[in-house]
C-alpha cells in the first residue's frame, strides 16, 4: 500500500499540525473544514510555524514548495483519491461518526481511516462506515510539529497490512510510532489523565499553589512543565471531555473531573487558547496565576 495523499479533516490546533507535518514530508494534502476562514486561520498558523522552522534551518526546502503541496476544500468531494485520511474534528463520538459516514461513501475504498481522538473508542467511530479493517487511530501530540510520538491504535478487527502501512507513514511523518490497543486514553492518556486530574485536586485541598505545584513537578520530576501550565496548553475543555470518556469507560475517580476542573469550562477558562485557566495568559511571557479567582475565599 503506497500512501501519495493525504487527506486531513478539521484544520483547528491539531489537524493544522497534521496537514503541516504531512506536506513538509513530502505527500500532497488537503484540508477539510466546515467553512473557508477555518483553513485560513489553520493555513496562518502553519505559514507562521513553517517560517520559523526554516529560520533555525529545519526544513529541507523552501517553505513555499512545501506550501504547494497543501490545499484546503469545504467539499467532501475533493477527498475521494486520498491514500488516508487522518481525522483531527472536534472530540464528540456523534460528530466523528457522522463526518466518518459521510466520506465513506465518496473517498476510494482501498484509502486508509484514521482517528486523532484522544480518548473516543476507534472500534465506536469505525463502526459508520463499511471499511472497519482499514480503520485504525492515529494520535499526535502537540504542537503536532515538534512531538515526535505518535500512537498507532489497532482494533480487533484492524488488518495487519493496514496497521503496518501506517506506522510506516507515521516514521515517513518523522514520528516515533508506538503500537496500542483501541482503549480509551491509549496509553499517554491513561497515564497523563490521572496525574492531571489529581493536580487539581491537590489544589482543590489546598496542598500548595498553582505556581507551586507547576514548579514542584517540573524541578523535582524534571518534566518540561507543570500540570497546570500543560493543562492551559492541551485546553481544559478538551482534558474535561477527554476526563468524562475516560470515566465513563474505567468508573475510576482517577479520571474523574474534579469539580474546580468542570465549573472553570462551563465558565469559559479554557486555558490558553481562551486567555484564562489556571494562569492569566494576557502575557503569555508572564502567565499570572489565579489561586485567588478559583479559590474564592
Ligand atoms: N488539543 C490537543 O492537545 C490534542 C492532542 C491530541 C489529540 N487531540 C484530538 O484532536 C482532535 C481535534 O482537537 P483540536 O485540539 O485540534 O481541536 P480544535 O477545536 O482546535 O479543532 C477542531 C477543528 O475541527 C473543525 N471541525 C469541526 N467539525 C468539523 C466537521 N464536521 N468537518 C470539518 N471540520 C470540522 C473545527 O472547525 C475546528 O477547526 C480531537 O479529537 C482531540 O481530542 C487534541
Amino acid at each position: 500500500m503506497t500512501i501519495k495523499k493525504v487527506g486531513v479533516l478539521g484544520c483547528g490546533l491539531m489537524g493544522s499540525g497534521i496537514a503541516q507535518v504531512s506536506a513538509t514530508a513530502g505527500f500532497d494534502v488537503i484540508s477539510l473544514e466546515v467553512d473557508e476562514k477555518f483553513i485560513e486561520r489553520g493555513f496562518a498558523g502553519i505559514r507562521k510555524s513553517l517560517a520559523k522552522l526554516a529560520e533555525k534551518g529545519k526544513l529541507n526546502e523552501p517553505v513555499d514548495a512545501i506550501l504547494a503541496r497543501l490545499k484546503g476544500t469545504t467539499r467532501k468531494e475533493d477527498l475521494a483519491d486520498c491514500d488516508i485520511i487522518v481525522e483531527a474534528i472536534i472530540e464528540n463520538l456523534a460528530e466523528k461518526r457522522k463526518m466518518f459516514a459521510a466520506i465513506d461513501p465518496i473517498v476510494k475504498p482501498s484509502a486508509i481511516f484514521a482517528s486523532n481522538t484522544s480518548s473516543i473508542s476507534i472500534t465506536e467511530t469505525m463502526t459508520a462506515t463499511r471499511r472497519a479493517d482499514r480503520f485504525v487511530g492515529l494520535h499526535f501530540f502537540n504542537p503536532v510539529p515538534l512531538m515526535n510520538l505518535v500512537e498507532v491504535a489497532r482494533t480487533i478487527v484492524t488488518s495487519p497490512e493496514v496497521l503496518e502501512t501506517v506506522i510506516a507513514f507515521g516514521k515517513k511523518l518523522g514520528k516515533t510510532p508506538v503500537r496500542t490497543n483501541d482503549m480509551p486514553g491509549f496509553i499517554v492518556n491513561r497515564l497523563l489523565v490521572p496525574y492531571l486530574m489529581d493536580a487539581i485536586r491537590a489544589f482543590e485541598e489546598g496542598v500548595g499553589s498553582v505556581s507551586d505545584i507547576d514548579a514542584s513537578m517540573k524541578l523535582g520530576c524534571g518534566y518540561p512543565m507543570g500540570p497546570f501550565t500543560l493543562l492551559d496548553f492541551v485546553g481544559l475543555d478538551t482534558t474535561y471531555y477527554i476526563s468524562i470518556v475516560m470515566f465513563d469507560e474505567f468508573k475510576e475517580k482517577r479520571f474523574a473531573s474534579p469539580s474546580l476542573l468542570k465549573r472553570m469550562v462551563l465558565a469559559g477558562w479554557h486555558g490558553k487558547k481562551s486567555g484564562k485557566g489556571f494562569y492569566d495568559w494576557s502575557d503569555p511571557a508572564a502567565p499570572a496565576p489565579q489561586d485567588a479567582a478559583l479559590r474564592g475565599l
